[in-house]
């Protein structure tokens, strides 16, 4: 199983709850299964550039002029999605790792993700529309949040938007843990909360495990 885990926290391990997510997910997962191949991408470690028009230029000119060349500059702009798609397409899994900010994802995911859900990069765009480029089948989805959320919430527009982008390039099976309720100020229930969305964390490893070897 080659996993693709994008984490979007500036805060340590120590700091963060959606980390401490992963760290249990991962943990269960390579005591079941140790032959995984994981590429850790950390967004504040490998910022992902804002978009720009020459990248604009080079993702989506091809898709509707066939005789396109890019420019120096138009191939330089597509730097980091270039190296960022062929971890994407080299993975079978991909897990998400971030807090909910601002009832979204943090802004260097959203960015990561403009540069990687692109045309020619990790789907191709067909008159019968999306047609994936990349082998990934399941996406986890780790969360924390200070609020408490029902299913179908409609402030949260952070799982709303994983989902939409990514079932669009083909990921439609997407598994959630999510630690919510983690302002204690608003939330004496929160230790409980987090305990809770741990083990939802190492159930989802267990499954991937079973799965994998099936
Ligand atoms: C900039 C910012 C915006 C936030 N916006 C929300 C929000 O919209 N809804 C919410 O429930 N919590 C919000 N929070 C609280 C965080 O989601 C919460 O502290 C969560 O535990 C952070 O995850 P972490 O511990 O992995 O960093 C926000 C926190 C920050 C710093």
């Amino acid at each position: 199983m080659n996993i693709l885990h994008v984490c979007a926290n500036p805060k340590t391990t120590e700091e963060s709850v959606s980390k401490q997510l992963a760290a249990r997910f991962f943990g269960k997962l390579m005591e079941l299964n140790p032959d995984v191949e994981l590429n850790n991408i950390d967004l504040y470690q490998e910022k992902p550039p804002y978009y720009t028009n020459d990248l604009y230029r080079r993702m989506w000119n091809p898709v509707f002029d066939v005789n396109y060349e890019p420019s120096k500059a138009e191939v330089a702009a597509a730097h980091y999605a270039t190296k960022q798609a062929d971890l994407f397409n080299a993975a079978d899994v991909l897990v998400l790792t971030m807090p909910m900010w601002n009832f979204s994802a943090p802004g260097v995911m959203k960015a990561w993700m403009d540069q990687v859900l692109a045309p020619g990069f990790v789907f191709e765009l067909t008159e019968d529309g999306p047609k994936p480029l990349h082998n990934i089948t399941s996406l986890i989805l780790l969360v924390a949040s200070g609020g408490v959320y029902k299913e179908d919430d409609e402030r949260d527009s952070l799982s709303t938007q994983i989902r939409a982008a990514f079932s669009y390039i083909g990921v439609n099976d997407i598994r959630v843990a999510w630690a919510d309720g983690q302002n204690k100020i608003t939330n004496s229930d929160c230790e409980v909360r987090r305990e809770m969305a741990f083990d939802a964390a190492e159930e989802l490893a267990e499954e991937l495990a079973e799965e994998s070897q099936d």
